[in-house]
C-alpha cells in the first residue's frame, strides 16, 4: 500500500519480513527481540518515522545505526540540543566563499541579476542534516536523536519536513526529496514530546533486557569474557538495576564493565574486582558509595548460592531482589 504523497517517489528498499529483519539485525550484532524487528517493518513499510523512547544506554541510536548498514544506506544524523535551530538542522550559506565570490564578481561585467544567482547556488550552500537528507542520491536512514533536548518550536518546524519532505529555500525554490528517507527519532523523555509528533510516529519503547538478552548482547559484543563471567556480570547488573540509583546502568555500562573486567584478567567478580572497575559501572559518586557499602557481598553471596543449587537465573533474581536488604 502507498500514500498519495508517496506515488511519484522512487521506491525504497526493505529489509523482508520481521524474520529476515531479525536476522540482519542479529548480523550486525544488534540483539533483538520481535518487537523491536516489527516495529522496523512496519516503519518501513508504512513509511512512517520511528520514535524510539527508553532510558539512557538501552541501544536506541543503535537501532538506527544497525538499520542504515543492514540497508546497506548511509546514516546522517541530526543530533539535537537546546537552542538548535531551523538554520543549523536544514541549510547556512557559506557567507565566507560568498564573500569571495562577490570581491571577484566586482571586476565583472554581470548583471546583478547574474550576480545573486552566482552567489546563491548549490556551490556555497552549506548542506546540514535534514537537507542532505531530502536531497540524498538514495534514501537515507535520517537518525533525529534526542530530540526532546529541542525545544517545541523546533519540534513544529520538524512536523513539517517529515510530513512533506520538502522544503523550500528563498533564493533557490522549493526542494522535494525524491527518496523518502527512513527515519528514526530517539528520546530520553527529559521532555514529554508533542502529540502532533507522536500521531506522526510508530512508537517503541526500549526497556533495559532481561538477564538471557543481556547475556546474549555481552556474548556478542566481549566474546573475551567467559561464560561464567558473563553470567554473573548479568545478574548483578540486574540487582544494581533494582536500586535506587542516580543513574541506573544501562547496556553500554555492561558492556564498558564486561571489557574492563576482561582486561584486567578477572576471571570472577568479587569485592576486589568490583571495586577497581566500578568506574566503568557506575557514574556517580553516590552511587559508587552505595554499590561499595556492606550490601556488595550479601548481593555476590546470594548469586553465588543461586549458582550453586542450579536456580534459574529468572526466579533467581527476583527471589533476591525481593530478600536483599537494599543498601543506604
Ligand atoms: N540489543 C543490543 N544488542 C547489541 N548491542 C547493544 C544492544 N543494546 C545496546 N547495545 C550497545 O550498547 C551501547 C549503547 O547503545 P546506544 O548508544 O544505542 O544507547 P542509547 O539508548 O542511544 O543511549 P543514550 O540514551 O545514552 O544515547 C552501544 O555500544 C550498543 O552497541
Ligand atoms: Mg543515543
Amino acid at each position: 500500500m502507498k500514500f498519495m504523497s508517496e506515488t511519484l517517489r522512487a521506491e525504497r528498499p526493505t529489509l523482508g519480513n520481521i524474520d529476515q529483519i531479525l536476522g540482519a539485525l542479529s548480523e550486525e550484532g544488534y540483539i533483538a527481540g520481535r518487537e523491536i524487528a516489527t516495529s522496523i517493518f512496519l516503519s518501513i513499510a508504512l513509511h512512517k518515522p520511528l520514535l524510539i523512547e527508553g532510558a539512557a544506554g538501552v541501544g536506541k541510536t543503535e537501532i538506527a545505526k544497525v538499520m542504515s548498514r543492514s540497508l546497506s544506506t548511509d546514516l546522517i544524523r541530526l543530533q539535537c540540543y537546546e537552542g538548535l535551530d531551523v538554520n543549523t538542522a536544514l541549510y547556512e550559506w557559506n557567507y565566507q566563499k560568498q564573500m569571495l565570490r562577490i570581491r571577484l564578481e566586482e571586476q565583472t561585467d554581470h548583471t546583478l541579476e547574474q550576480k545573486e544567482n552566482a552567489i546563491f547556488s548549490d556551490q556555497f550552500l552549506l548542506k546540514r542534516p535534514l537537507l542532505a537528507a531530502i536531497t540524498h542520491h538514495k534514501a537515507p536512514v535520517l537518525l533525529i536523536d534526542e530530540i526532546d533536548r529541542a525545544d517545541e518550536e523546533f519540534e513544529a518546524f520538524l512536523l513539517e519536513v517529515l510530513s512533506d519532505w520538502q522544503t523550500s529555500i528563498p533564493e533557490i525554490g522549493t526542494i522535494r526529496a525524491e527518496h523518502v528517507p527512513y527515519v528514526v527519532l530517539t528520546s530520553n523523555r527529559t521532555r514529554e514530546l508533542s502529540d502532533a509528533l507522536r500521531r506522526r510516529c510508530l512508537y517503541l519503547w526500549v526497556d533495559y533486557p532481561d538477564f538471557r538478552k543481556e547475556m546474549e548482547i555481552v556474548r556478542r559484543k566481549v566474546p573475551a569474557a567467559s561464560e561464567d563471567l558473563a553470567e554473573q556480570i548479568c545478574a548483578f547488573i540486574a540487582l544494581v538495576r533494582k536500586l535506587d540509583l542516580h543513574k541506573v546502568p544501562g547496556v553500554a555500562e555492561t558492556l564498558d564493565w564486561s571489557a574492563a573486567l576482561v582486561h584486567l584478567h578477572r576471571r570472577a567478580l568479587d569485592r576486589a574486582a568490583i571495586e577497581d572497575t566500578i568506574g566503568a559501572l557506575c557514574k556517580h559518586q553516590d552511587d559508587q558509595r552505595l554499590l561499595r557499602g556492606p550490601w556488595l557481598e550479601a548481593a555476590l553471596a546470594a548469586l553465588d548460592d543461586a549458582k550453586r543449587n542450579g536456580e534459574g537465573w529468572d526466579s533467581a533474581l527476583e527471589r533476591i531482589t525481593r530478600t536483599l536488604k537494599p543498601p543506604h
